[in-house]
């Protein structure tokens, strides 16, 4: 491991090399260049705004890091950007954490149906896939996301669909909870607006009961006070005896351009009732 400047680990080689760093080695990724704007954000509540200029194929342009559809549209970039130069380290501390923790809990990685929610380009499946799960079904609202799993990552998921977690029809919500997934993820997927729309209780409500929830989170979205409200959301389910907490562990998500870094909690709980049922 390796201490940041903050006091936070940092995976490395000896540890567990990250999987983007294996595909990245041989994958045929256009990104010749990434010039950070490092006056772009001054603040982590500023990571919407953060851009950077980037060489794609000897044209530079210019790429705005909250715009998913087009980071995804070219091979390599968000590896390139957000994990090789920003640091970002979430995907392998959840899925090491969580496989850890579920082993101690009696649960082998082969017993895990999972729901790798708000999936991406498959980072965290692939980190979930290496150590043993066998069942994962991605959940993305791009189609650009499905898109970019599909031609770097093909065959990791056993089905990926692309719908709005915070806007699913009876039918879509249906369809997940047939699959009984005993386990779900979501990692750097919810923001403010995702928590107001309640994208958590919507994705525990699709699990089978009991079922593992981890999920990460920056920090400072976990203020009692913050207008998100998702630390009353917590209590909530708490309370009302849906989730049990289990892990609350707080780590660096990654850099930003200037170089401050950005927290993240990382959050697994049991679910052992059904909030409907529970209400
Ligand atoms: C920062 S990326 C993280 C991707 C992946 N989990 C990872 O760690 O590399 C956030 C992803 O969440 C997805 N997302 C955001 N809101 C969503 C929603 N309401 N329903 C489904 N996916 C969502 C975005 O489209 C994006 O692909």
């Amino acid at each position: 491991m390796e201490t940041l400047k903050n006091g936070a680990v940092l995976f490395n080689e000896r540890d567990a090399e990250p999987l983007w760093k294996v595909w990245l080695r041989d994958a045929h990724s256009p990104v010749e260049a990434i010039r950070l704007a490092e006056e772009s954000a001054t603040s982590h509540l500023d990571q919407g705004a953060e851009v950077a200029e980037v060489i794609v194929s000897g044209r530079p342009r210019w790429v705005r890091f909250h715009d998913y559809p087009t980071i995804f549209t070219t091979p390599g970039l968000y590896e390139k950007l957000f994990y090789e130069r920003l640091g970002c380290q979430s995907p392998t501390i959840v899925a090491e954490s969580l496989t850890r923790l579920l082993e101690q809990q009696g649960m082998p990685p082969s017993r895990i149906r999972l729901l790798d929610v708000g999936a991406g380009n498959g980072m965290v499946g692939e980190e979930m896939r290496a150590r043993g799960v066998r069942e994962i079904v991605g959940l993305d609202v791009l189609t650009e996301a499905k898109q970019a799993t599909e031609r770097d990552r093909p065959g990791l998921y056993d089905d990926y669909l692309v719908t709005d977690l915070t806007n699913m029809d009876e039918a879509q919500a249906r369809a997940l909870r047939s699959r009984r997934f005993n386990c779900m993820t979501m990692v750097a997927a919810m923001g403010v607006k995702e928590i107001l729309k309640g994208v958590l209780v919507n994705a525990i409500d699709v699990l089978d009961t009991p079922a593992w929830v981890a999920f990460t989170v920056r920090v400072d979205l976990l203020d009692p006070e913050h207008p998100g409200r998702l630390s009353e959301v917590l209590s909530v389910l708490e309370r009302d005896g849906v989730l049990q907490p289990y892990v609350y562990w707080r780590y660096l998500h990654r850099y930003l351009v200037n170089g401050d870094s950005v927290d993240y909690a990382l959050i697994v709980a049991k679910k052992v009732a059904h909030a409907r049922a529970a209400a």
